[in-house]
């Protein structure tokens, strides 16, 4: 693929300049006092600030007590981050969905309370099909801050030299909410260190940042399939959905059977979009409580369980390429740090959440006991899978090599947090146990095998 050029420097000067602005403006309208009370609960939907609370305080502080090394005698040789796009309006498929939903309140609800009156007197329907997942302002911040952060994480590696030199890496989804976060990524780096001149580039790869969709076992069987997402199905119609249902129709007024469980994830996910795009406490958000709030962030669960995490093996076995991607960069990087020789010092990785989800499952990281199920909402309330802690927008996950006295470190990060490889006692274990530890995955995972369908003749399948 071709690198793509960006930026002239007086566009530079103008967007950082606006940024400056806006930053006032998206980030101190909002304070906690009047924070939705279900806004942890949204999932793959959920602000990155949700997981990172500070950051409402500072977008550019940086938790150090967190994010230093495994011990000081240790110095990070190299750094991949794998991340997801930022802030996005929704699919065309879940405006229609918030559209109804905003028709049948319109039309039928008729309680007396001050929400209903802030929705029918102030709020306007303005999401339209053709905003259709692309990223907004917010995004562009969401990616712009976190290279700023990582800059300021790890100085020796995102630093200017190594910009200046072409020691940085940048590869993305070929997705038009992914281009355009690296290249608010690269913004971000531009106004850190003012790298005046460089002409950033980056590279499309699908195969690495949307593998889900080249493997042709995990399209068929998951993807297309009309079954393998029946636990959501289920779900749709337990007591707890239903419970939902008749809680959100007395708010409103409107008799139960109108509101089906596609309306409630309506109501969800638009309190979801006022707050992740516009930063505000939409009177949306009123249609739901906390409670009610669990059990749609569950349907949820359910939906990325079954489809991008441990529900088949294949969801997890499709990210085989970015994991054996991943493991070479960092075999290549403690190679020609032994031999003294520094060619490259991070990558950064933009994709989506179905990019993030089965690549943490394949490495094994919060994997229940049990398997989530329409039958075990209340089981899993303390369940490890839960999207909102792990997949916000802009969710990121980094691997640092560290060189430390007794040898090359792995450490890892999920959105600036340390995340403990699972079962390993260290929190940055040398990096040949990882490699021992992942053994089987580094000497088979292979995607062609994994993804290939197997070679029966359908016509003389009785269905
Ligand atoms: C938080 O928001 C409330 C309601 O808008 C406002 O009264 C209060 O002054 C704000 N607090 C801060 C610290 O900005
Ligand atoms: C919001 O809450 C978080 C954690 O609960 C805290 O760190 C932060 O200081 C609070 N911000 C404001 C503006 O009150
Ligand atoms: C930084 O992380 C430490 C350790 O988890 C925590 O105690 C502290 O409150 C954090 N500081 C901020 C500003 O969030
Ligand atoms: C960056 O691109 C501009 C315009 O294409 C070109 O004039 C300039 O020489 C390039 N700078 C570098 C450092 O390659
Ligand atoms: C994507 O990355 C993989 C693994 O590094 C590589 O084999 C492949 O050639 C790349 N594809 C493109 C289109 O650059
Ligand atoms: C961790 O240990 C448990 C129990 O010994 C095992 O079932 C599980 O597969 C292990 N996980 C990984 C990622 O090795």
């Amino acid at each position: 693929m071709k690198p793509i050029n960006l930026l002239s420097r007086n566009r530079h000067v103008i967007t950082a300049a606006l940024s400056i602005i806006m930053v006032r403006v998206s980030y101190c309208t909002l304070n906690n006092s009047t924070l939705p009370a279900i806004a942890t609960y949204f999932g793959t939907k959920g602000r990155y600030e949700e997981v990172n609370p500070h950051l409402l305080d500072n977008i550019l502080s940086v938790n150090n007590s967190l994010m230093g090394p495994p011990s000081s005698d240790c110095k990070a040789v190299h750094l991949i981050a794998v991340i997801r796009h930022g802030t996005r309006y929704p699919t065309a498929k879940n405006v229609k969905k918030i559209a109804h939903l905003y028709d049948l309140v319109m039309a039928e609800a008729s309680s007396s309370t001050w929400w209903l009156k802030d929705i029918k007197s102030k709020w306007a329907m303005w999401y339209t099909e053709d905003m259709d997942g692309k990223l907004v302002t917010k995004g562009k911040f969401d990616h712009r801050y976190l290279a700023i952060r990582l800059a300021k994480t790890f100085p020796t590696l995102i630093s200017r030299d190594n910009l200046l030199g072409n020691r940085i890496e940048f590869m993305t989804s070929s997705k038009h909410r992914c281009v355009d976060s690296i290249k608010a990524f690269q913004e971000g780096l531009h106004q850190h260190w003012d790298v005046q001149g460089l002409n950033f580039t980056h590279y499309v790869n699908d195969s690495l940042m949307r593998f889900f969709d080249q493997c042709r076992k995990f399209v068929e069987d998951v993807e297309n399939s009309k079954t393998a997402l029946k636990e959501v199905e289920i779900f749709k119609t337990s007591v707890e959905m239903d419970g939902v249902r008749r809680k959100m129709a007395s708010r409103l007024q409107i008799p139960h059977t109108l509101i089906t469980p596609d309306l409630v994830e309506a109501a969800f996910f638009l309190c979801a979009y006022e707050l992740a795009i516009k930063s505000e406490n939409s009177p949306w958000c009123s249609l739901l409580d906390e409670e009610d709030a669990e059990v749609v962030e569950y349907k949820s669960d359910l939906k990325q369980y079954w489809k991008r995490a441990y529900g088949y093996d294949i969801n997890r076995k499709s990210s085989c390429s970015l994991f054996h991607d991943i493991f070479r960069r960092l075999d290549e990087a403690s190679y020609s740090y032994r031999r003294g020789e520094v060619t490259k010092a991070a990558a950064v990785q933009v994709g989506h959440g179905e990019t993030l989800l089965p690549l943490l499952s394949l490495m094994g990281f919060f994997r229940d006991e049990t398997p989530l199920t329409a039958e075990n909402f209340a089981e899993q309330r303390g369940r490890r899978f839960r999207t909102s802690r792990i997949a916000p927008y802009a969710a990121n996950l980094l691997f640092v090599l560290h060189e430390c006295s007794d040898g090359l470190r792995l450490q890892l990060f999920l959105n600036e947090k340390p995340l403990p490889l699972p079962n390993m006692s260290h929190p940055a274990p040398l990096y040949d146990t990882v490699r021992a530890h992942y053994s089987g995955l580094l000497h088979g995972c292979d995607f062609n095998k994994e993804c290939e369908l197997p070679k029966v003749n359908s016509m003389n399948t009785e269905l």
